[in-house]
């Protein structure tokens, strides 16, 4: 594999997806300490990241990793590690060098294979090299830098960013490092995935049974496709209906999963639990709060219920692999983890053991193994769903009345969305309702009802999100329909903030 020691870099994971691309194995790792690289490790990318490495307490590695003799390609702050590392030196630059820039190459190198001397690649960074490390050379500059160097021992450092797209032969200058320079084979294919996963979880679970929480989404909708395809028999899933799903999702998810023949699915009602809790709360950390630790709690009744039944000692989740790393750079967390995407605070009595088959695998890859997996479209294509569901989509207090008009106002607008084909070449829509009414006329009667607000973006991460510029025509269509069709809204809106300033929900 490919091990990546991630200095807090926003770019770490799309360093991880390029070589997942190629087909090959790597893991992000935010551990330093070069006891854990074994042989199974063939390359080692440093990461960029925010840090200086003069300062004091900037993140650093042992420098026996140059002994272990495992080529090395360090990115950007990788770099200034490496250099300073040898004995070079590294020093805030005057200006940032931050864009595109014209990078000429200086010799014949085979981590230049197949690229032209000159190539447009992307900086941005603050320090700079003034002397470069012991045994090192300038294989590739720009105007104003030392692009690349590399020593003769397999080390080579990047000012610039590879990885990103922007950089144009950014990943001929991954492959050629993984498959030319570190001698990789393709190792990281979805048929064998398959197959391997199948058959760990036979052996693990031996035979017991195993329960999982299944939320219709995608990563949870995978996993059980998964392990059902494993040990279809042994399998339970739970499927909470909190009564902040979009409309008639439990029967949707019912019919979905009829094509997965077998699986063996409990529905809990829950609807009225979840309205009761949150009777009179208006603040959205609070609702989160409530809906996460009722969903915890009515999980925790039905396992115990199904356990008593029958013995169950596994507990799957959707994990999947995003989730997983989102806190391990060396620098501490970049963000912190949403808690609820799965289910957390098990009880000391009920203690399973836990499977997280898509551990490993990014958003991409998961969808990818759900079509393997027979799923249909529109399971393994949907929008992402916030666990609070709708409880953080009605503002302020959540109402039986104002979950159902916003559930039929969204099934309009994503029926519209599916019907122009807009669906899939947007990241995420949905509709929120305001504790806002606005005064408004139909057929001659003055109205006064509520008014609810169209959200549609576009994005790669959903860290930053830009508003989709849909088109007027099917805004027109959409806000007609709601008007007409949902009795109690008289007023649409259309979100037009990117993230930042807002978030991508409203609450
Ligand atoms: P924001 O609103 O933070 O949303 O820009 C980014 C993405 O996360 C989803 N989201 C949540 N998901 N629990 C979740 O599981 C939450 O509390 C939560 N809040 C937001 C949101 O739908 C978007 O996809």
């Amino acid at each position: 594999k490919i091990l990546i020691i991630d200095y807090g870099s926003q770019y770490s994971q799309l360093i991880a997806r390029r070589i997942r691309e190629l087909e090959v194995y790597c893991e992000i790792t935010g551990d330093t300490s070069i006891e854990n690289i074994d042989e199974s490790v063939k390359g080692i990318i440093f990461s960029g990241g925010p840090a200086s490495v003069y300062e004091k307490d900037a993140p650093s590695i042992d420098k026996k990793v140059f002994d272990l003799n495992i080529p090395i390609l360090g990115i950007c702050y990788g770099m200034q590690l490496i250099t300073h590392l040898n004995e070079g030196t590294v020093e805030k630059s005057d200006k940032r060098e931050f864009g595109p820039a014209v990078l000429e190459i200086l010799e014949d190198n085979i981590l230049f294979d197949s690229i032209p001397k000159n190539t447009n690649v992307w900086m941005s960074h603050g320090d700079h090299i003034t002397k470069m490390g012991k045994g090192f050379r300038k294989i590739a500059g720009t105007s104003s830098s030392n692009a690349a160097i590399a020593n003769d021992n397999n080390v080579y450092a990047l000012q610039f960013h590879p990885e990103v797209s922007h950089s144009e032969y950014g990943m001929k200058m991954i492959e050629n490092f993984v498959f030319k320079v570190c001698k990789m084979e393709k190792n990281w294919i979805m048929k064998d995935f398959i197959e391997e996963k199948v058959k760990e979880i036979k052996e693990k679970t031996k035979g017991e049974k195993v329960l999982l929480g299944l939320s219709g989404g995608v990563d949870s909708s995978v996993a059980a496709a998964l392990i059902n395809k494993a040990i279809s028999k042994d399998l339970v899933c739970v499927f909470v209906d909190t009564g902040l799903l979009r409309k008639d999702e439990a029967k949707k998810v019912k019919k979905q999963y009829e094509e997965l023949n077998g699986l063996n699915i409990v529905y809990v009602d829950a609807k009225k639990r979840f309205l009761d809790k949150l009777k009179g709360v208006k603040d959205p950390e609070a609702k989160r709060k409530i809906i996460g630790r009722e969903f915890i709690e009515v999980f925790n009744e039905e396992a115990k219920k199904l356990k008593e039944d029958k013995e169950i000692k596994f507990l799957a989740q959707g994990t999947i692999y995003p989730d997983v790393i989102e806190s391990v750079s060396v620098k501490g967390p970049s963000h912190t983890i949403k808690s609820h995407h799965n289910v957390g605070g098990l009880p000391e009595d009920l203690k399973f053991e836990i499977i997280e088959p898509l551990r490993e695998l990014f958003k991409d890859e998961v969808r990818k193994l759900g079509y393997r997996l027979g799923l249909s479209k529109e399971i393994v294509g949907r929008h992402p769903f916030p666990g609070p569901g709708l409880g953080i989509r009605v503002i302020e207090e959540v109402t039986e009345e104002k979950v159902r008009l916003l559930q039929e106002a969204d099934e309009i607008f994503i029926e519209e969305l599916i019907k122009n084909d807009l669906y899939d070449k947007v990241s995420q829509a949905f509709v929120t309702i305001l504790p806002v009414k606005t005064v408004g006329v139909m057929g001659d009667v003055r109205t006064y009802e509520y008014v609810v607000s169209l959200r549609s973006v576009n994005t790669i991460d959903f860290m930053t999100a830009k508003w989709s510029r849909l088109p007027y025509e099917l805004l027109e269509t959409v806000a007609t329909r709601i008007t007409n069709e949902v009795r109690g809204v008289n007023r649409v809106v259309y979100d037009i903030t990117s993230k930042p300033s807002g978030t991508i929900e409203w609450e």
